[in-house]
């Protein structure tokens, strides 16, 4: 026995010096301490070595295990070592100084506009404010006029989570809280992802953004509500463009439109963007109902305002010529690319 470990010893030893790659390690390793491996069967097999022997074969097994694990460990340092050596040594460079001429990224189409809207509306004065995408119930409908039983709410049906909170489905669910903390007289716009249980298509998707706004002072009329959006969509479609209003129903607004805007692409003429039908329907808005400013901590018979919720994403789509809402949210790189954004 004692000349078969030592055998074994010398046939390990050479086998490892010779060994090329990790693979060849790793079948050496195999082939001796697998669990079928050769000094592992040396082990297993103590029961049927001679009593006087089986403790110095133990032994001696055991210490060419060890020894074999050690010059394993050392091998495969070496070929790292090695394959470290080769690869500095090789022809292969790395120029880090080369100029990039590959366009590497640009900015989602929806950012663009967010941000190309936040720099018009901070030059009216107004602040840029944030909103949770996880909200209180209160918040996203009661504290905006929508009760628990109000059928408003069936129109906005969304995410709920167990704990009672929701995905927010609007971003007036950002205005108790703003006015709460800020008080009258007041100017923010406050943009957010929002979310409904759809029932997904071109135009409808579960994940869209809006950007919120509103204004409240003494004397605020639907008239400053009409200057700031023409000049808000004139600055956008970099033109002047002509708004209407025509009546829509929101519970926290009294009185509510929808704000259309004259194609600014075919000036009204009618083509695909408009659906030949000259107006496009771009923004709910309205008069801050006297319930909600209320809530807002804001007296009604002093204040009042207006709130709009423009569609960030129906903003983009527009601007960018996208006609699927979903091609949004599908992280495709494709996609920018058609659209040329730089
Ligand atoms: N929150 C409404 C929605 O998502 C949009 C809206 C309508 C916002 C009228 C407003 C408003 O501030 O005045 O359908």
């Amino acid at each position: 026995m004692d000349e078969k470990i030592s055998n074994l010893r010398e046939e390990a030893l050479v086998k490892l010096n010779e060994a090329k790659n990790a693979l060849d390690v790793e079948n050496i390793r195999v082939e001796y301490l697998g669990k079928k491996g050769l000094v592992i069967e040396i082990l297993k097999n103590l029961k049927n070595v001679e009593a006087s022997h089986r403790k110095e074969v133990g032994e001696k097994a055991n210490i060419l295990r060890v020894e074999i694990e050690n010059l394993i460990e050392k091998k495969m340092f070496e070929l790292k070592e090695k394959e470290y050596e080769e690869k500095i040594n090789s022809t292969e460079k790395i120029d880090i100084t080369v100029p990039v001429d590959e366009k590497i990224g640009s900015l989602h189409p929806i950012t663009i506009v967010q941000r190309e809207l936040e720099e018009i509306f901070t030059s009216m004065g107004f602040t840029v404010e944030d909103g949770n995408e996880v909200e209180t119930e209160y918040n996203n409908f009661e504290a905006v006029n929508v009760p628990k039983y109000h059928p408003a709410r069936d129109m906005q049906d969304t995410f709920w989570l167990e704990n009672g909170e929701l995905l927010k489905t609007q971003t007036s669910a950002a205005q108790n809280k703003i006015m709460l903390k800020y008080g009258a007289p007041l100017k923010a716009i406050f943009p957010g992802r929002c979310f409904r249980n759809e029932a997904l298509d071109a135009s409808h998707e579960n994940t869209f953004f809006q950007m919120e706004g509103m204004m409240i002072d003494k004397d605020v009329s639907i008239s400053n509500l009409i200057y700031f959006m023409k000049t808000l969509l004139s600055e956008i479609f970099k033109k002047e463009v002509e708004v209407r209003l025509r009546p829509g129903y929101f519970p926290f607004v009294e009185p509510g439109f929808e704000l259309d805007i004259k194609c600014p692409y075919c000036d009204g003429k009618g083509c695909r963007v408009c659906k030949n039908g000259s107006w496009i329907e771009l923004c709910p808005c309205g008069m801050i109902h006297p319930n909600v400013l209320k809530l807002g901590g804001i007296d009604p018979e002093k204040y009042s305002g207006f709130a709009f919720g423009l569609g960030l994403s129906r903003l983009a789509m527009m601007k960018y010529n996208i006609n699927d809402l979903r091609a949004l949210n599908s992280c495709d790189l494709r996609i920018l690319k058609q659209m040329n954004i730089k």
